[in-house]
């Protein structure tokens, strides 16, 4: 099931140029497609660097201007989509092994001046600005090549280890975190709802309820973890918090295992092993994509990486947390006691200074939580788990469940939950309730964390966030 090195184009005779730039030994009559990156004028001669996407690397296209190949070169510029026919020789210029000697040479895309990425490098800030664009730059080709094999890495492990690979619904009519945050879906007339005296009649709305876009697919992972004992899901979630954050995404992707028979301990044990497989997985499979990043985005990416690979994560609970922090003699925008909940500040702070690695947080107090974690013996904290990495922080929240159903009903109630609501999730604790756990990976985070990127606007490719959803 391993990618393969080299994926042979599934149409014949058009190679990639991944595969082009690969070859053994010369090849006469090779067709290369792609988006030119750069046009150079030489003495009789001109060069193009075109790029498919395949690979970083671009195939030095070759046009001798007393070929009639040349008769193309006044609409080829930067951007330009171009087909281009011709011999593969051994490049005698530096930076290449292989460059095409064009034989025949079609605009299949014509361009003009106005194609905003004409300079070498660019920046975020004006690359977001061209979101539909920005795929055809080093940066994002690298960083979305590296978002399609995790995604599928993501499968191979879950697949390899016999879990059920389940899609739970996009639109819900429950908030599983509880914390208010979900994006209403109706088909009810905005300026005259019915109802009366300002209450709108959800009942009368296309579902008969107030339902919206999921803000995870927990609960009906744990109905599936139930019966196929372990399973795991992997889709799109909608959080309408109104942080203007580097971190945070009104529209991103989890991955959420959920196991049956599982405590807190191997809840940590499959989220680092997890964690530590995809690590492996880009520096095996994306080394090209990594080296790229060590050089323009974050020096000493790869060896973090490595270590990460190597090394048993640390594991402390929220009280060790509180200790270390205030034993750390810092001072911090925001207190430190017991009882409130870790800002980014301390999660940084226990990530890159006190084990200077990847930690888990457990144990937390329960009013920190959400309602279905399980309370601990000492009546206070919850069997809840976070994974904090440096530079990144959170990157995993998880629990062991809470499985006995009065338990259950009174932290929901406490946590302003109605326990009729949610009346078909509390029968997997009435009918056959059994100890479970699971978590959930935030997929954009793990890849930040993985190619050094800082903000998660740059590792999705049409980013949602307060005031954008435009492309
Ligand atoms: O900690 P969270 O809220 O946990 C849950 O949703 C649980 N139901 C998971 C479970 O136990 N099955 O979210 C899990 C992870 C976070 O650690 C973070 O990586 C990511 O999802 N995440 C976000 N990523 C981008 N933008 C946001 N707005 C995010 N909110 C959470
Ligand atoms: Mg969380």
């Amino acid at each position: 099931m391993a990618q393969a090195d080299n994926p042979v184009s599934w149409r014949q005779n058009r190679p990639r140029i991944r595969e082009i730039l690969h070859s053994e030994q010369p090849r006469g009559d090779v067709v290369a497609e792609g988006w030119v990156r750069t046009v150079r004028q030489g003495k009789g001669v001109a060069f193009l660097a075109v790029n498919d996407g395949s690979c970083l690397a671009s195939l030095q296209v070759v046009v001798d201007a007393a070929a009639p190949a040349s008769a193309a070169l006044p609409r080829v510029g930067t951007g330009a989509c171009v087909r281009a026919r011709g011999k593969l020789i051994a490049s005698p210029g530096t930076g290449q092994r292989w460059e095409l000697i064009a034989d025949e040479l079609v605009v299949l895309g014509p361009v003009d001046e106005t194609y905003p990425l004409q300079k070498k490098r660019h920046g975020p800030e004006f690359l977001r600005e061209i979101a539909h664009l920005r795929p055809r730059t080093n940066l994002f080709g690298a960083v979305f090549r590296v978002r399609s094999r995790l995604a599928f890495a993501v499968h191979r492990f879950f697949q390899e280890r016999g879990f059920l690979y389940v899609h739970t619904p996009i639109i819900t009519a429950n908030d599983c975190e509880g914390a208010g945050e979900m994006f209403r879906v109706t088909t009810l007339d905005p300026f005259h709802p019915p109802g009366t005296g300002g209450q709108v009649a959800w009942r009368e709305d296309f579902f008969g309820e107030k339902t919206g876009l999921t803000v995870s697919g927990q609960l009906e992972g744990e109905l599936f973890a139930m019966a196929f004992a372990d399973i795991y899901t992997f889709g799109p979630t909608f959080r309408a918090e109104n942080s203007n954050t580097s971190r945070h995404a009104a529209e991103f992707w989890m991955i959420e295992p959920e196991m049956a028979f599982a405590d807190l301990t191997a809840d940590c044990d499959l989220a680092e092993e997890f964690f530590r497989y995809l690590v492996k997985v880009a520096l095996r499979e994306c080394a090209e994509e990594l080296a790229f990043f060590e050089e323009y985005v974050s020096p000493g990416l790869t060896a973090r990486l490595e270590a990460v690979a190597a090394a048993d994560f640390g594991r402390m609970t929220y009280g060790e947390a509180i200790e270390q922090l205030q034993r750390s003699g810092r001072t911090f925008a925001f207190p430190v006691q017991w009882g409130s909940d870790l800002q980014s500040e301390h999660e940084r702070f226990l990530t890159e200074q006190v084990v200077n690695g990847p930690l888990f947080v457990t144990d937390y107090p329960a009013e920190l939580k959400a309602f279905y974690m399980r309370l601990n013996d000492d009546g206070q904290t919850v069997a809840a788990m976070d994974l904090l990495v440096p530079r990144v922080g959170e990157i995993i929240g998880g629990s062991q469940r809470e499985e006995r159903l009065p338990l259950l009903e009174r932290r929901m109630r406490a946590r302003g939950v109605a326990p009729e609501s949610l009346n078909w999730y509390l029968d997997t604790r009435r009918w056959g309730s059994c100890p479970h756990a699971g978590f959930g990976l935030g997929f954009e985070r793990f890849l930040m964390y993985v190619t050094g990127v800082e903000n998660i606007r740059d590792v999705i490719p049409f980013p949602r966030t307060p005031g954008n959803a435009r492309f």
